[in-house]
């Protein structure tokens, strides 16, 4: 340990630039990460990040709807998240007389505040490490499946022993590849409401040409507020519940900050895949990634068309099409990385070095070659799988609704009317929002292409007859326009009210009607097919790469000793840290860190889809009506860089100084190194935080909602002053 500390410190010192590769458990901090974060600059401890004795910074660290990271940002459960992941929320109370997307939203009382039904706020409790109980009786010889059920029944052992509150719930997850498994306790809050969204003007500046892109300047951050039972305990909606209390709340630091400060990044992280073989990175470049992306390209550009054309298809199509374009985005990124960073080289040499060290007669001998035939085996069904997915489950919407009838189907096969009422609840619960944001007219388009697409991609083996050109009367490359046009006039669930009729009939006649619909019977029939052909296969050889990876992990933790291993992502609370840092994208350009409201004013373009500013924002920029948000040169911030290691999930994150307290919002990550999350580059992954003071500019300047500000605590740690409500949390 010591003398990897100094070897720690030489890096640093040598490099001049500290590598903030990692996500780390907050609970290992101590032991693993204390020393060099100090060595950065931090001035608080490991046991003030996470306790589970006394508050600590972790108690104001939220899960916020499983898929984004928040932070409590008062003593009156105010919690700070981002515009993109408050979005499905904004958009939801959105109509075009009342776009709250367009104009913004900010609530002038508690009793404003507008409710969200099934948007949950996840505290973390406690972490234990249950990997020696997990992995009892588990042996080298195991088959993959021997291995899981041997895990799955240890972990059923250890579950039976927590003694849950009824709002708490336990969730265990493997880390390093299923080498550790950690049990976290968590309490889960359902009644979190909206409080206040920047219009999209600010929220969502620049869109989608700016998107994974710095230079930046989006406010992307919106508010919420955690309401609990009179006891403060988790509670579902009801309009007697009261502001939640929190253990703690992040302050707000006024001081903002500068090049090369210290900052943590504290939140969710969802997936990433670090230690993968060469063959598999390989794999996501040439074949997944490009599948991928063609798919999204297409299914897009149709929907984009509709979008400009009419402000209601805007709004429908708001949510679904950024979620679409941003991975579609971040995969042609991360390619271009990946390459541009030589990775598969990179991992090549890593494998030869990893094979060198092993000792003659190593059970490891084998591991990678094996790796790589399971890769090659594997390529076509994960080929077909990719386009099967992005095209019937994520692009195109008809047939995932299909996939609820079908399921409701199968259930009134099995049990009878009971199965059937069970699963019709959910369909006629997902019924309106479903309708909501769905024009048949787009949807039909984007089949039409996209089976077009399919069938000229993939293997013949992966078509099913009934969708084979010779079969449907369709010529050699002709497209599948017409005969999905056919589909969908003849289709049932093309209009709401139809569908609602269906679903209102007899079990009997409703499971007759559906099975005679003619999307329905397509989507249907190309599911089993997927089901057998594709996803049969597919995942045989997948859980053998799973069992070699796991072993593969293993190897690389004990074959380079010397090395400080963090798990993958995996939706669990992480710290990852690093410095305020611009970087060199490429020969000769280098970017410096912030950017300021300057910058906005220059990407202007009035009437823009993307690059609009309202009136508001212009004013308070010609007067220069900063308050106390400018920094010292008189400018004010919006964006800046840092070298955090951060991931989908860590959207909403804090930027946390060195004193523990707010410093920006984490939001995204820069185009060039979006390959971050399989390949790790120091020089050019970075992370891009909303400075706070851009956010409290916004909620007080723009859209003056002081009382908001005023139930904040800021501070000015690097004036060593207090807040004007004078609760410095600040240490030093
Ligand atoms: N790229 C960021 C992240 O992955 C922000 C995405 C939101 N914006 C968008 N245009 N979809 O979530
Ligand atoms: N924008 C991402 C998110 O929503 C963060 C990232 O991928 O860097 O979580």
């Amino acid at each position: 340990m010591r003398g990897f500390v100094v070897l720690i410190m030489l890096i640093i010192s040598s490099s001049g630039l500290f590598a903030g590769e990692g996500m780390w458990l907050p609970q290992l901090l101590r032991l693993l990460n204390e020393k060099e974060m100090k060595s950065m600059g931090m001035k608080i401890s490991a046991e003030d990040i996470y306790s589970i004795n006394k508050g600590s910074l972790k108690d104001a660290i939220v899960h916020f709807g499983g898929f984004c990271t928040s932070e409590v940002i008062s003593s009156n459960g105010l919690l700070l998240t981002n515009h993109h992941c408050g979005y499905d929320a904004i958009q939801s109370h959105s109509t075009v007389e009342n776009n709250l997307i367009r104009n913004g939203f900010w609530a002038g009382s508690y009793r404003e505040e507008l409710s969200n039904p099934g948007l949950t706020a996840t505290f973390i409790d406690r972490i234990d490490d249950v990997t020696t109980r997990a992995l009892t009786g588990v042996t080298a010889v195991m088959s993959a499946s021997e291995r899981q059920s041997a895990i799955d029944k240890n972990l059923a052992e250890v579950r039976k022993e927590y003694r849950l509150e009824s709002y708490q719930e336990l969730i265990i997850r493997p880390f390093f590849d299923g080498n550790q498994y950690f049990a976290f306790v968590t309490t889960v809050y359902r009644d979190v409401r909206l409080v206040g969204a920047p219009p999209e003007s600010i929220g969502k500046f620049g869109a989608d040409t700016d998107n994974w892109v710095w230079p930046r300047h989006t406010g992307d951050f919106s508010l919420f507020r955690i309401y609990a039972g009179k006891d403060n305990k988790p509670a579902d909606y009801s309009p007697d519940n009261v502001p939640y209390k929190p253990k703690h709340h992040l302050p707000v630091s006024m001081d903002g900050i500068s090049e090369g400060d210290f900052t943590m990044v504290f939140g969710f992280p969802g997936r990433t895949t670090q230690y993968l073989p060469a063959s598999a990175v390989r794999q996501v470049v040439n074949t997944l990634n490009p599948a991928r992306i063609s798919v999204r390209d297409a299914a897009l550009k149709i929907t984009d068309q509709y979008m400009r054309k009419d402000e209601a298809t805007k709004i429908k199509y708001a949510a679904k099409y950024a979620s679409i374009a941003n991975y579609w985005k971040k995969w042609i990124g991360e390619s271009q990385g990946l390459k541009q960073s030589d990775a598969v080289n990179k991992k090549l040499e890593y494998e030869a070095a990893f094979t060198k060290r092993l000792p003659s007669g190593s059970p490891y001998a084998g591991l990678l070659p094996e790796l790589d035939r399971l890769y090659s085996a594997i390529e076509p069904y994960a080929l077909a799988r990719e386009y099967y997915t992005e095209i019937a489950l994520r692009n195109v919407d008809l047939p995932s609704l299909m996939g609820g009838l079908k399921r409701m189907i199968s259930a009134y096969e099995k049990n009878g009317e009971a199965g059937y009422k069970e699963q019709l609840a959910r369909v006629q619960n997902f019924i309106p929002e479903f309708y909501k944001d769905f024009d048949s007219n787009i949807d039909q388009e984007k089949l039409g292409t996209l089976l077009t697409m399919y069938a000229d991609k993939l293997d013949k083996k992966f078509v099913p007859d009934f969708l084979q050109r010779e079969n449907l009367g369709i010529a050699e490359g002709e497209s599948y326009d017409k005969m999905v046009a056919d589909l969908y006039t003849l289709s049932s669930f093309t209009s709401e009210k139809e569908a609602t009729g269906i679903l209102s009939l007899s079990p009997e006649k409703a499971v007759q009607a559906i099975k005679s619909d003619p999307v329905y019977a397509m989507s249907s029939a190309w599911a089993d097919f997927y089901a057998n052909q594709i996803s049969a296969p597919y995942n045989e050889i997948k859980k053998e790469i799973d069992l070699k990876q796991a072993i593969y992990t293993g190897a690389q933790m004990e074959v380079f000793k010397e090395k400080r291993f963090y798990p993958d992502a995996n939706s669990t609370l992480r710290v990852t840290y690093g410095q305020v840092n611009g970087y060199k994208p490429r020969d000769a350009v280098a970017y410096s860190p912030v950017t300021y409201l300057d910058g906005i004013i220059q990407k202007y373009v009035p009437g823009d889809y993307e690059f609009d500013l309202q009136p508001r924002m212009l004013e308070l920029y010609k007067n220069k009506d900063y308050g106390p948000y400018a920094d010292k040169t008189g400018k004010l911030p919006v964006c800046f860089l840092g070298s955090n290691h951060t991931t989908g999930g860590n959207s909403g994150s804090p930027a946390i100084d060195a004193h523990g307290n707010l410093i920006g919002l984490n939001f995204d990550r820069v185009w060039e190194g979006t390959m971050s999350d399989i390949y790790y580059d120091k020089d050019i992954c970075r992370n891009i935080m909303v400075d706070a003071r851009y956010i409290l500019w916004v909620i007080d300047k723009y859209a003056g909602a002081k009382h908001l500000i005023k139930e904040m605590t800021l501070v000015h740690p690097k004036k060593g002053k207090t807040s004007k409500t004078g609760k410095s949390k600040a240490k030093s």
